[in-house]
């Protein structure tokens, strides 16, 4: 019996490693405490609200590189230079459309031929968050 479960658990192990290392708490997506940015209220903004503002923006930056290394980082790369892995997001423009691209995959997430390849991020990153991970990785040197 106990053999038999140990069997079971390699399987799982190798069939379904991305699910075994959730289970575990490894990668789960992590909240991002954004006290300090003002609240922008329910309604997505169409571009990044903090990319002009002179006084949100650094706090931006920072909350932006917490959320980003929690959440993003083990795919798109250290400091979003991405190792091949995932797109390296320091090449998003930054136009009305890269923003709406940029918001619509975070909540999303990527599903590439049937396959879960980025996890969606709706209902676990507030709009918040998610502008200030974006304002982060434009703060990042190409
Ligand atoms: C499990 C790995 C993984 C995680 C975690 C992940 N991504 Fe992704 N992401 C990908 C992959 C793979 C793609 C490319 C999907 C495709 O081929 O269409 C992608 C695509 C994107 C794109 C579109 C890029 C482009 O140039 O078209 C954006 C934007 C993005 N991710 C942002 C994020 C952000 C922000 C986070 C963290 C909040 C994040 N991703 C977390 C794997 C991941």
């Amino acid at each position: 019996m106990i053999l038999r479960q140990a069997a079971l658990a390699i399987f799982f192990a190798i069939t379904f490693p991305a699910t075994v290392a959730l289970a575990h708490g490894d990668g789960a997506p992590q909240p991002v405490d954004t006290t300090g940015l003002e609240p922008l209220g329910d309604e997505w903004r169409a571009t990044n609200p903090y990319r002009n503002d002179k006084k949100q923006h650094d706090i931006a930056v920072e909350i932006g590189s917490r959320g980003y290394n929690s959440n993003c980082a083990r795919c798109h790369g250290l400091e979003a230079k991405s190792g091949g892995m995932a797109p390296d997001l320091r090449e998003l423009g930054e136009t009305e459309s890269e923003d709406a691209w940029f918001i619509s995959r975070v909540l999303q997430g990527a599903v590439v031929s049937g396959r879960q390849k980025m996890p969606p991020f709706e209902g676990l990153l507030n709009q918040e968050a998610i502008w200030a991970i974006r304002t982060y990785i434009d703060a990042q040197p190409q």
